[in-house]
């Protein structure tokens, strides 16, 4: 029996894609260019595949599909091995497209140090990802660095880092004070050093990541709830079709309602990220 991608697809995990393969150096002359980069999380092989054909830059096996397909009420408890499973089908997915595959290494996967990070990173690579992401401050700046210089390219993760959701008591917005503003500056500034390629910026004020922005001209931010002002926008794949059994945070926008399907979906994602439309500031963000 033919599945369901077989049956509406005439062009299973391909098509009209970003024209060239997204990579360190091509991520660095869209910032260059002034374009913004337009990341995704999928975790499958269909969803991912509708992800590239929609021309979205970077797709993110992220860590949240502890939460938005394993159903657990954090990102906490996701293993490694749940990582490679959703990287491998993710891979599959994006076989015939550019765009860039990221994974999150999950928590606990790189706190014991950089032997830890390395090994787990390189299963993800071996998985399929190209880039992989960790969350956290300062401390995680000498593993960004060990990773980089061994041939692993690094996305790091600001701001609320949901892995740490249990310390800081939540899921809130971070750096609004003059000290914690200070503090995710200084980080973002020592994760830039240290060779990160990208940094996601979760739930910061928007005047705070275009100023993060702006001071880092080849490490480029990637906001989610952070405002118009970073170098690329990321949303949870099931938020912006509106797949939730909560409430959506504010930084969200439903972008399934009014378009044809989920490839039109990701489309106008896409689209609105890079005229500037998404995210609306006054609807948005903090
Ligand atoms: O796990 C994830 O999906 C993420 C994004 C929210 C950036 O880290």
């Amino acid at each position: 029996m033919a599945s369901s991608t077989q049956r509406n697809s005439p062009a299973p995990y391909g098509g009209a894609g970003p024209a060239r393969k997204v990579t360190p150096r091509r991520l660095q002359e869209m910032r260059d260019a002034g374009e913004k980069i337009v990341m995704l999380t999928a975790y499958d092989a269909v969803f991912a595949g509708l992800a590239g054909q929609a021309g979205v830059d970077a797709v993110l096996v992220g860590d949240s599909l502890g939460m938005v397909c394993q159903g657990r009420d954090s990102t906490v408890p996701v293993t490694m091995d749940d990582m490679v499973y959703h990287t491998q089908s993710v891979a599959r997915g994006l076989a015939d497209s550019p765009s860039l595959l990221l994974s999150d290494l999950p928590f606990g996967s790189y706190h014991g140090g950089q032997d830890d990070a390395m090994r787990n990173a390189v299963r993800l690579m071996q998985a399929g990802a190209q880039m992989v992401k960790l969350e956290g401050g300062g401390w995680t700046a000498p593993l960004v660095r060990f990773l980089v210089e061994r041939g692993v390219p690094v996305c790091a993760h600001l701001g609320l880092t949901p892995q740490t959701v249990h310390a800081l008591s939540g899921y809130r917005v971070q750096g609004r004070d003059d000290d914690g503003a200070a503090r995710l500056e200084r980080h973002a500034r020592e994760l830039a050093d240290a060779g990160a390629t990208l940094l996601v910026l979760e739930m910061v004020p928007a005047a705070l990541s275009a100023r993060i922005t702006a001071a880092l001209p080849a490490c480029h931010t990637i906001g989610i709830g952070a405002g118009a002002g970073t170098a690329g926008q990321v949303l949870v794949m099931h938020d912006m079709l509106g797949a939730s059994l909560g409430k959506t945070p504010r930084f969200v926008k439903n972008f399934l309602a009014g378009s044809g399907g989920v490839r039109e979906a990701f489309e106008a994602y896409a689209r609105a990220v890079r005229e500037g439309s998404f995210p609306d500031d006054a609807l948005h963000a903090w």
